[in-house]
């Protein structure tokens, strides 16, 4: 038997993605983004979330914003997003674009990027494109937070290494992470092998490309693309950046 594997990345994925605790991670980003809008003194106008995934984040805050949008490349996703969407009763704008490309007329007084997203924007010259639909997306005296793993986090944590992730008796999901050191690229490739409801075994298998991306970079991109004022923090809770800092956050106007 022959397995292909899919060009795509959260595409039949999405649906393990969807059930995973993998919201954990943006509920929290949910709980703790508030306090970082109000130090910075954040317009509640209109909010856009950039690789949105399934909505998360975007449901989360339901409520606090005027207008809600969200932009992924994934219609897998997207699929997901809007039911949840219309589950919670939330009006919100979906687009399928890819973020490097993604223009509208809209602008929004908070843009974000999170859950590494950025990380999934391998090619020279995608921070830069990155940083410009920020650029556009955001109002003149808006807000961007952002996250990525730095370089030194992903060839510590990630390079070479295999993780067996929500192993049950129903499901055995397999990351593996080979690492090139001249493009500093990791092209995961996931595995997941779950149990249907008849009782037979169904495999998933995608490539998700990632690399790290280092404060100076991203700083760099955004400085170029028109953002006057960049902070970088290890964590919303503005805790400085260390040397061995996993996951760097940005605010960005
Ligand atoms: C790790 S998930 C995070 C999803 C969401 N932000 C969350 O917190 O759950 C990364 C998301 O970024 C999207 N993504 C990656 N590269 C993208 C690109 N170039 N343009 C648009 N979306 C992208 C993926 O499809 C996926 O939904």
């Amino acid at each position: 038997m022959q397995y292909g594997t899919r060009t795509d990345f959260f595409g039949d994925y999405a649906d393990i993605y969807a059930k995973a605790p993998y919201n954990d991670f943006t509920e929290e980003v949910a709980k703790s983004l508030p306090e970082l809008l109000s130090f910075y003194g954040a317009d509640t106008r209109s909010f856009l979330d950039l690789g949105c995934g399934t909505g998360t984040l975007l449901i989360a805050l339901t409520g606090r914003f005027g207008r809600l949008a969200g932009v992924d490349q994934s219609a897998d996703m997207l699929r997901h997003a809007e039911a949840a969407a219309l589950r919670a009763g939330t009006r919100i704008d979906f687009t399928r674009s890819d973020l490097r490309e993604f223009r509208s007329e809209q602008s929004h007084s908070l843009v974000t990027c999170t859950y590494n997203t950025l990380n999934y924007l391998t090619d020279p010259g995608d921070l830069r494109r990155a940083a410009e639909t920020l650029r556009a997306a955001t109002e003149a005296d808006g807000l961007v937070v952002l996250d990525a793993h730095p370089t030194r986090f992903v060839e510590r944590a990630w390079a070479g290494r295999v993780f067996v992730e929500q192993n049950t008796p129903d499901r055995l999901e397999v990351w593996e992470n080979p690492y090139d050191a001249g493009s500093g690229r990791v092209d995961t490739t996931v595995t997941v092998v779950s149990r249907t409801a008849d009782g037979r075994f169904e495999r998933v298998h995608e490539v998700h490309p990632q690399r790290g991306h280092d404060p100076e970079e991203v700083t760099d991109a955004l400085v170029e693309a028109g953002f006057t004022t960049v902070d970088t923090y290890a964590g919303l809770d503005r805790s400085p950046v260390e040397e061995n800092t996993p996951r760097v956050w940005y605010v960005a106007r």
